[in-house]
């Protein structure tokens, strides 16, 4: 069973609304559910992070075979990559109830203990973003996840009392697109910790066709590989894009999705052939312009882009730097030759030392 928070779905919608202004409450929901219908259920559906899954695979059977809890569990990396997805199947093939939730919407002590409190045996509880949670929650998580029990603190001062509440055995899963932003004991807590990588365009292919058949959409090999090569190895955009690709097909085309369709649906986005967008390019050219190539701050980046740090360093960041055109140096983050020739500047010979 999969129960999911309601506070933290209000987090999730006003966090894409920002990423995408162009995007309604009502279109945020239908996204939400989107995602969750083509879902994979199970490993063998789960396709990419192959040695992630063989370990959690051996971590699973060795829990079943000794009749113990699974290990808490931390995952990190950048947005999209699968991290719900797997927590979700691991708490499936564990045969247990999933709890998921957000840091960001965890706000009050009693947030955290009545989640906590609701838990039953074996549960699997899932925190997004676990970076964002606040000092308080985390060390009431602290005891929770070592001794399974709720250190509570009732009155004030000299009549305060202390006591320990025991809960049930449940398996924390934690998602991070910053591992470093988590504080030591918090990490040294999770008993396994694994990294999900950026996606091959292989994998990306396998994931656009399967989830074209789940929407019933017909779609050639091209057609597939031409969305996967624009997905920036990230699964959630390329599910993203077969939608639209399918909007272009029922409109434009006969229904099918090929290699034609998809470029023009994702030349009418602004996406180009190496997966770039509008701000990903406007990123570099001010880049370029304005701070001669670099090295240039964080700060200083997002007010010249007009975007939150964030929102740079999580989305924009980690894929321009894994296609090498952006690199990142003591002194900030210098743009690389491949940008200036992906963009199309001339590079003269004065310009080589700058690399
Ligand atoms: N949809 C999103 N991520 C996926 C994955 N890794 N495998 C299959 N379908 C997916």
């Amino acid at each position: 069973m999969i129960i999911e928070d309601n506070n933290n779905k209000k987090e999730k919608s006003t966090q894409k609304k920002e990423k995408n202004p162009d995007l309604s409450a009502s279109s945020l929901a239908l996204e939400e559910g989107y995602e969750k219908n083509i879902r994979p259920l199970n490993f063998d559906d789960y396709i990419g992070q192959s040695s992630i899954k063989e370990t959690l695979k051996i971590s699973i059977e060795a829990c079943k075979k000794r009749n113990s809890r699974l290990d808490h569990l931390l995952f990190y990396g950048p947005p999209g990559l699968g991290k719900t997805t797997l927590a979700s199947i691991i708490a499936i093939e564990l045969g247990s109830s999933i709890r998921i939730t957000s840091a960001p919407s965890i706000e009050r002590p009693r947030d955290i203990i009545g989640i906590l409190m609701q838990l039953k045996e074996g549960d699997v509880l899932f925190i997004d973003e676990i970076h964002r949670l606040n000092k308080i929650a985390e060390e009431i998580l602290y005891p929770a996840m070592e001794d399974f029990a709720l250190d509570l603190t009732t009155g004030k001062s000299q009549s305060a009392k202390s006591m320990r509440i025991p809960i049930p055995k449940f398996t924390l899963i934690g998602a991070t697109t910053k591992a470093g932003a988590l504080s030591g004991p918090l990490r040294d807590r999770f008993g396994i910790i694994h990294r999900l990588e950026f996606y091959t365009v292989e994998e990306l292919a396998k994931i656009v066709q399967r989830t074209a058949g789940i929407l019933e959409f017909e779609i050639d090999k091209e057609g597939a590989l031409e969305i996967a090569k624009r997905s920036r190895c990230t699964p959630r955009i390329a599910n993203r894009l077969v939608r639209r690709s399918a909007d272009w097909a029922i409109v434009k085309g006969n229904g099918v999705i090929t290699k034609e369709i998809a470029c023009c649906a994702l030349n009418a986005l602004d996406i180009d052939e190496l997966g770039l967008d509008a701000v990903d390019r406007m990123l570099l050219k001010i880049m370029i312009n304005s701070f001669e190539g670099g090295p240039v701050g964080i700060e200083t980046l997002a007010v010249a882009l007009g975007e939150d740090i964030r929102t740079i360093e999580d989305v924009y960041e980690p894929f321009l730097i894994q296609k090498g055109f952006i690199a990142r140096t003591p002194r900030g983050r210098k743009v690389t030759k491949l940008a200036y020739e992906h963009l199309g500047f001339r590079i003269d010979s004065s310009q080589i030392s700058l690399f």
